[in-house]
């Protein structure tokens, strides 16, 4: 497969484990990036030391290419980068802020630099800034969004549009169907949280794991604040689970970042508990059986 983020990344496939704060540990970012994708250690939570000790023990699980994701406005940012710098990662995702703090800082010791972004105008800024790819997330997306509510579908082409570099889709993918649309519009390659919570090698607690299953797509909604939203669990539903699973409390209580409940509306999709490179081979396979009857359907 020849792809210009692949060959950036050195990496198999066009999927992105993107960061997930409390929930993409080295577990899962090895997992993914031993399937071929690009696991994302999301350091959103994290201080510099917490982010070095996952690192290393990302190093002892794979020996794949992996990255972080470092939001900006963390309070540990600047040690953050530092440790991404000094444990010599070569690919940092940033969100959550202005890129142009780190980029070039990044980029001195040739760090693959991608910006999340949920407008074109935020994506011709980050690419101002300098990134090699931007992230269009779309408002399908679990976990913090922006205030702008643009689907993944209406974000993806015009971010195309407005920007020369490489973009990457995000929010509401979660199977081949998903990949394949995502090229269609434009991206080369996908970002996705939700499909990999529900995976083995996710540490997040089993009942959590088990929700995301039961999910179907009006499960989640968004909650605003006064600079973002986040997308979680409704309440409605996390009540009915708990009548139905006398120990999800208590699991979930075992599980601080099961607190958090953030999940994408893709969640709807979630059907079993899988390993990482099963989702990850299926979605290759069914992208390619796809793509091609495409154009058959136009002939
Ligand atoms: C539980 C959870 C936590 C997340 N935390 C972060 C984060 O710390 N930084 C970030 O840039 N994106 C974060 N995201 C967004 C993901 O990186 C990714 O872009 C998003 O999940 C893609 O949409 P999907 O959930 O529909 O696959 C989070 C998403 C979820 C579900």
């Amino acid at each position: 497969m020849s792809n210009v983020i692949c060959e950036a990344l050195g990496i198999r496939y066009p999927i992105i484990l993107g960061g997930l704060a409390r929930v993409g540990t080295a577990s899962l970012a090895a997992a993914v990036s031993n399937a071929g994708g690009l696991g994302l250690l999301g350091a959103g939570s994290w201080n510099g030391v917490e982010l070095r000790d996952q690192i290393r023990r990302a190093r002892e699980l794979t020996g794949q290419p992996f990255g972080v994701n470092v939001p900006v406005r963390s309070d540990y940012a600047e040690e953050l980068i530092e440790t991404v710098i000094a444990e010599g990662i070569k690919a940092v995702a940033t969100s959550a802020g202005n890129p142009r703090r780190f980029t070039s800082r990044l980029q001195e010791h040739n760090i693959f630099v991608m910006h999340v972004v949920p407008t074109s105008s935020y994506a011709v800024v980050a690419e101002e800034a300098g990134v090699n790819a931007v992230v269009a997330e779309g408002v399908e997306s679990g976990g913090m969004t922006s205030l702008e509510e643009i689907s993944t579908f209406v974000l993806v082409p015009q971010v195309v549009d407005a920007v020369k570099c490489p973009v990457i889709a995000a929010g509401g993918i979660g199977d081949g169907r998903g990949l394949a649309a995502a090229l269609a519009l434009g991206a080369v390659g996908v970002q996705m949280g939700t499909a990999f919570m529900a995976t083995e090698e996710c540490e997040i607690s089993r009942a959590f794991k088990e929700m995301m299953v039961r999910a179907v797509e009006t499960d989640t909604r968004l909650f605003r604040r006064d600079r973002s939203s986040r997308r979680t669990f409704k309440e409605d539903f996390f009540q009915a689970a708990l009548k139905d699973w006398p120990n999800l409390l208590s699991d979930l209580k075992r599980d601080p970042d099961a607190s958090f409940r953030g999940a994408g509306q893709v969640a709807g999709l979630v059907s079993e508990i899988q390993p990482v490179k099963e989702i990850i081979e299926r979605m290759i396979r069914e992208a390619r059986e796809i793509l091609p009857g495409i154009s058959e359907k136009l002939s």
